[in-house]
């Protein structure tokens, strides 16, 4: 169970599977032969039918650019999209709606930060650590800013558990460590990541700390200034929103002395041929026309979920968690990868004598939708010594008759590949 849902553990819960799974049409259906089972939320989660309406409304009624227009329908386009922004800003408790920033999703988030701050901060000699159970995107955008910049990338020892060697961690830290960054959850194992003590840590030497929340938003309630990070970023389209859309967060010092990531419309103050000024936040990092109607679904996701029992949900993906381990000890051959002391309702597995793509192909054919390969974590895959896993990740519409198919699912593939 989740510190979250255990801290609420003696509430009463209003959490009601069976009417949550009904607000997502996609569900309602079946997949070569067989009821859809997703299992595959770590990827991209479905869209209530809140989040479709909002979206459809937006073109049906109101669709003009933003912030530019002198008539009525950009006046409505623009006031939905900054509340969509203020939305978001109250979501995860920032300070001021000016310091969310749209993006198209993690990965550019990530590369915003280290493309502005990592250029202008980083300095031969120093470093950014990174954890060896990250996410390709929380890699590569540091392995590039860091060779232009004469910086080093360094990795953070994990156990084999998945979980972040803290030790080992506190080894790294010195004055020359400048960033810190690292998922709040990991993708491919669920590994949550006890980020408050690392954000102490990093601080005390000096280094700022990044968080990919792409995993975590969907689970638990993120507040940016209790977890006092500096930067944390997310994707809509994990958040029952859409893709295309995804979220910035900065401390504002650091956002307003950052310079300008992509160049173009809007985010200018004013341009010449000798030189241009630049926006205020959130504009000098929003060049270009923005994703509109993401921005408003996202906003009505959000709504959707500040409208159900978040504690409940997080309780009963736990529970979906710790069922499936209690299932799949009984079946022979069948091994969790990874074992975080703390894990998201993720389960990364592999079947003895089945290469993961076989067994998802096979699952698929029983309507059971998993990721299978590396999930974008080569280095953590190499360290675990494994080709890759299957994946099965939990959100809120899941239910045990899902996990009982899941088992089901996997006893007859492993009965086919004898
Ligand atoms: N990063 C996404 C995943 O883990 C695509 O599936």
């Amino acid at each position: 169970m989740s510190e979250f849902s255990q801290k609420q553990s003696n509430t009463v819960s209003s959490f009601d599977v069976h009417s949550i799974k009904a607000d997502f049409p996609i569900l309602q259906q079946q997949v070569n032969g067989h009821p859809l089972v997703y299992l595959d939320n770590a990827a991209t989660t479905q869209k209530p039918e809140m989040v479709i309406e909002a979206i459809s409304h937006y073109y049906r009624h109101d669709n003009a650019n933003v912030h530019r227009g002198s008539h009525t329908l950009s006046d409505r386009a623009t006031a939905r999209f900054e509340s969509a922004r203020d939305a978001v800003a109250g979501f995860i408790n920032s300070p001021a709606s000016c310091q969310v920033i749209w993006v198209r999703g993690v990965t550019e988030g990530i590369n915003l930060v280290a493309h502005s701050w990592g250029r202008s901060n980083l300095q031969a000699g120093d470093k950014v650590l990174v954890p060896w159970l990250e996410h390709h995107a929380d890699i590569v955008p540091w392995q590039l800013v860091c060779a232009e910049r004469g910086a080093e990338l360094v990795p953070i020892p994990i156990l084999d558990s998945g979980d972040i060697d803290l030790d080992a961690f506190a080894e790294l830290l010195d004055e020359r460590v400048k960033m810190v960054a690292l998922n709040h959850v990991s993708n491919a194992l669920g590994t949550v990541n006890p980020v408050a003590e690392i954000i102490r840590q990093a601080h005390a030497v000096g280094a700022k700390v990044l968080l990919d929340g792409a995993q975590a938003i969907a689970h638990y309630p993120v507040d940016v200034q209790a977890l006092d990070c500096d930067f944390y970023t997310f994707s809509g389209h994990k958040l029952f929103g859409p893709t295309g859309i995804g979220v910035l967060w900065g401390k504002q010092a650091l956002l307003d002395a950052m310079p300008p990531f992509l160049g173009g419309g809007e985010m200018i103050q004013t341009v010449s041929f000798s030189g241009s000024t630049f926006n205020c936040l959130p504009f000098k990092f929003e060049a270009g026309t923005p994703h509109i109607a993401g921005a408003i679904g996202l906003a009505a996701a959000i709504s959707y979920l500040q409208g159900i029992d978040r504690v409940g949900a997080a309780a009963h993906e736990a529970m979906l968690l710790d069922y499936t381990l209690a299932l799949a000890a009984d079946i022979d051959g069948l091994q969790r990868i990874g074992a975080p002391r703390q894990a998201a309702s993720i389960f990364s597995f592999l079947l003895a004598g089945s290469h993961p793509s076989d067994l998802g192909m096979l699952l698929d054919q029983q309507g059971i939708a998993v990721r299978t390969g590396q999930h974008c974590a080569q280095p953590l895959m190499a360290r675990l010594g494994v080709p890759g896993t299957a994946r099965a990740s939990y959100s809120i519409y899941n239910t045990r008759e899902d996990v009982d198919a899941l088992m089901v699912g996997i006893r007859k593939a492993k009965s086919l590949f004898g």
